[in-house]
């Protein structure tokens, strides 16, 4: 397969790339499940913009720094917020549609961090219209083609040509990527002129997420092992408030946007326990509300705490949030009566593969947009619904800068096939099943919410042990989904460890007991 620009997942970052660049080439959407699966269409709360003049760019602004802990690349911040209203007028002309109240204007939420209301949302699940609204435009237009079921395994750079890379060499070059084929269960070599990676979150590292399957990193473990740039990883989001329904995965959100409308965190006994925190109580950023929630459970052994949203009502329930409503009446939870028990869950990468201010990674002619990303609008601490927006917003700059690029760049034809000679099938599933399963505890154990030096040394001597056996499995095995998942679950688990140990400072969503925050 041969394409001008290949785009290797489709979330909204993925999708609004390849409609942007589908005029200047052919393009080739390729995605490891069913076009739809992917974080973007289980985002509830919604997209953060500013919309009227009720609010200023400056209040997002200044939302965002706080939030990202004062290390966010303030020239990110400020392109993304203020290029933000274009980049959800084209959504809203891809057919993508937004809440209105009763005198026509947006009905804008409120989440935990922003000191306005200005979340664009579609009821409880925004993210699901946008994902039906792009893929709709995606699916008719006659220069995309979409593959499903097909597994990127590696990108193709010089390595692949027998060339020594490092992370010093200077000019790593894409050439696209090999290419599981589920089906066939062949990989396939897929050249292009530029690829971008739209791959998503690394939720599965860990136990409890909201994230889906696809999840693993793979992207970041791509970049990492091609030599490319990767950076923050330690600060990976847990959200406050995920449905404490043990077994079920991904754990189901309760979206922020019902602590916006009033709803309050609550103990066990019933008692409201934020004022001892933060004196934004239930809406404080993030990363308090989880450590608070996870503090709480620590001191008084409990699995779960409570959000109380009783006093919202059933009618402003119903009509707001028909889904959570739904969904927790059907596990026999009736929010207009019953608190609902909540626990944190791991749920967004900060950090990710390096890019600039148009979306190109270190390696040249890779794109990274999305959640696989770092672009720096998020620093320590992403502020709520800043991904969709950062995702649109980057998916836009680097379209723009692919498409001046496009027109220098050649395919290379000289690249090997996938190289399978010697690799016997893998009959025990249960060599890759288990150690997911220890990787997923180890980290969750020690290298969650709260971490400590002695924490990291354990989940980084147990995970170089993981990674050999892993690797051993991986040299002798024809290769399968579950395997390179498995071995990108574990880069992405390495470089968090690692990220995480170098930073001696608690910052953001890295808190380490051994470096107390300064007052
Ligand atoms: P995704 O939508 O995750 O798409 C990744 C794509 O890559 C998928 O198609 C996947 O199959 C594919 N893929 C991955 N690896 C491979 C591979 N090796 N080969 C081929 N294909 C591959 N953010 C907000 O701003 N507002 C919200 O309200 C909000 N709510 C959220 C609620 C939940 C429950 C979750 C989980 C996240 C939420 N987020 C929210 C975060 C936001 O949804 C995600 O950050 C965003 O959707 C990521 O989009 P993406 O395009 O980068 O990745
Ligand atoms: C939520 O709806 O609470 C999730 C919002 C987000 O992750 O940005």
């Amino acid at each position: 397969m041969e394409v001008d620009f290949l785009v290797i997942g489709s979330g909204i970052a993925g999708l609004s790339f390849a409609l942007k660049v589908a005029e200047y080439g052919k393009v080739c959407v390729l995605t490891k499940a069913a076009a739809d699966e992917g974080s973007t269409k289980y985002a509830q709360g919604g997209i953060a913009a500013v919309i009227y003049d009720t609010d200023s760019f400056d209040k997002h602004i200044q939302d965002t720094l706080i939030a990202g802990a004062g290390i966010c690349d303030e020239d990110t911040v400020r392109m993304t917020i203020t290029e933000a209203p274009d980049r959800i007028k084209e959504l809203i002309r891809y057919g993508i549609r937004f809440d209105k109240r009763p005198d026509g204007l947006y009905d804008l939420h409120r989440e935990g961090g922003h000191s306005n209301f200005r979340i664009l949302h579609h009821k409880d699940n925004t993210g699901a219209e946008v994902e039906r609204g792009l893929l709709e435009e995606v699916r008719n237009h006659p220069n995309i083609t979409l593959s499903e079921h097909h597994y990127a395994v590696e990108i193709i750079t010089q390595h692949h040509l027998g060339q020594w890379v490092t992370h010093h060499t200077p000019d790593i070059e894409c050439y696209g990527a090999y290419v599981l084929n589920s089906q066939t269960k062949k990989v396939e070599t897929y050249l292009a002129k530029i690829t971008m990676l739209a791959t998503g979150g690394i939720g599965n590292v860990y136990t409890t997420t909201t994230n889906p399957i696809t999840a693993t990193g793979d992207g970041v473990a791509m970049v990492h092992r091609a030599r490319g740039k990767v950076s923050d990883m330690e600060f990976v989001q847990f959200h406050p408030t995920s449905l404490y329904n043990p077994g079920e995965r991904p754990a189901f959100l309760i979206t922020e946007a019902m602590r916006g409308a009033g709803a309050i965190l609550k103990d066990a006994h019933g008692n409201e326990f934020m004022q001892k925190y933060d004196q934004r109580l239930s809406l404080a950023p993030r990363d308090i509300v989880a450590r608070a929630i996870d503090n709480e459970m620590k001191i008084s052994g409990a699995e779960h705490l409570y959000l109380d949203a009783r006093h919202l009502g059933k009618s402003v329930l119903m009509e707001s949030f028909p889904n959570i409503y739904a969904k927790c009446l059907e596990l026999g939870i009736n929010i207009a009566k019953d608190m609902i028990p909540i626990r944190p869950a791991a749920h967004y990468q900060c950090g990710g593969i390096v890019v600039d201010k148009n979306g190109e990674s270190s390696i040249h002619h890779l794109y990274a947009a999305g959640e696989c990303s770092r672009t720096g609008l998020h620093g320590g601490n992403r502020l709520a619904s800043n991904s969709l927006l950062e995702a649109i917003v980057y998916a836009h700059n680097a379209a723009m800068d692919a498409i001046e690029k496009v027109k220098n760049i050649s395919v290379r034809h000289d690249i090997p096939s996938w190289n399978a000679e010697g690799m016997v099938f893998n009959e025990e599933m249960v060599l890759i099943t288990q150690t997911r399963k220890e990787l997923q505890e180890l980290m969750s154990n020690y290298v969650g919410i709260v971490r400590s030096n002695l924490r990291l040394k354990r989940a980084y001597d147990r995970l170089s042990l993981i990674y050999k056996e892993t690797e051993d499995l991986y040299n002798r095995s024809v290769l399968t989904e579950e395997l390179s998942e498995l071995r990108n679950l574990i880069a992405c688990a390495y470089l968090i460890i690692r990220a995480a140990t170098q930073r001696q400072e608690s910052i953001g969503l890295h808190y380490s007991v051994d470096y107390p925050p300064q007052k």
